[in-house]
């Protein structure tokens, strides 16, 4: 899919963006959700951070990449020389997608519609934030952020653009690496992605 410049017309003021996300309807995934969480961090950073949607602890306390993902996020980053505070951290969909297993929520990738859906606010946040450069964790940021769903692994590492130009740099999402079950593919992933974390670091300086 070919996605259009900053389809996004909210316009409303700066600090009425994360009302305007929790009060979001726009696709069925509010209806079992506990709530949308929001991107956090200063509105002028010169780094986003794009990850998938919230998993099961971030929907429940309303706050992006603070479950297991975001643990081995905040650690990798700090290998790399990355401040996670001065980034700007958001989701590309901002309500929990998941199926009931028991007492479990078992996590569910979005799909296309719901990701156009909710670019409606990641564009939002694009246009208020106007980082330097966006980061983007797994296939659906990608998706979001380009358009495209190539596979992530050919083009992590690699620096895409958003329609409206912005550069975005391409990574594995933190949930893949926890996944990978043979020890030497875990490492080499994680090696990567602290790559490309130091990557980015490198190119905002
Ligand atoms: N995974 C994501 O993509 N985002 C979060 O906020 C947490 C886990």
């Amino acid at each position: 899919a070919q996605l259009t410049a900053h389809q996004s017309a909210w316009d409303g003021p700066k600090d009425a963006l994360p009302a305007a996300i929790a009060a979001c309807t726009r696709c069925p995934l509010h209806c079992n959700a506990t709530q949308a969480v929001t991107g956090e961090g200063p509105l002028d950073a010169g780094l986003m951070i794009v990850g998938e949607q919230p998993g099961d602890q971030e929907d429940l306390s309303g706050r992006p990449f603070i479950g297991p993902a975001g643990q081995l996020f905040d650690q990798i980053a700090t290998q790399a020389g990355l401040d996670r505070t001065q980034a700007y951290v958001t989701n590309a969909v901002k309500h929990f997608k998941f199926t009931p297993h028991g007492k479990r929520r078992i996590h569910q990738r979005p799909n296309t519609s719901e990701i156009d859906h909710c670019r409606w606010w990641l564009d939002a946040e694009i246009a208020q934030v106007q980082p330097k450069l966006i980061l983007g964790m797994g296939a659906t940021a990608a998706e979001a952020l380009t358009g495209s769903r190539d596979a992530i692994l050919n083009r992590s590492g690699k620096v895409e653009a958003t329609p409206s130009g912005t550069p975005v740099l391409l990574t594995l999402h933190p949930s893949y690496l926890l996944r990978v079950a043979d020890p030497q593919a875990k490492a080499d992933a994680t090696a990567q992605f602290r790559n490309d974390l130091h990557m980015a670091v490198r190119m905002l300086a």
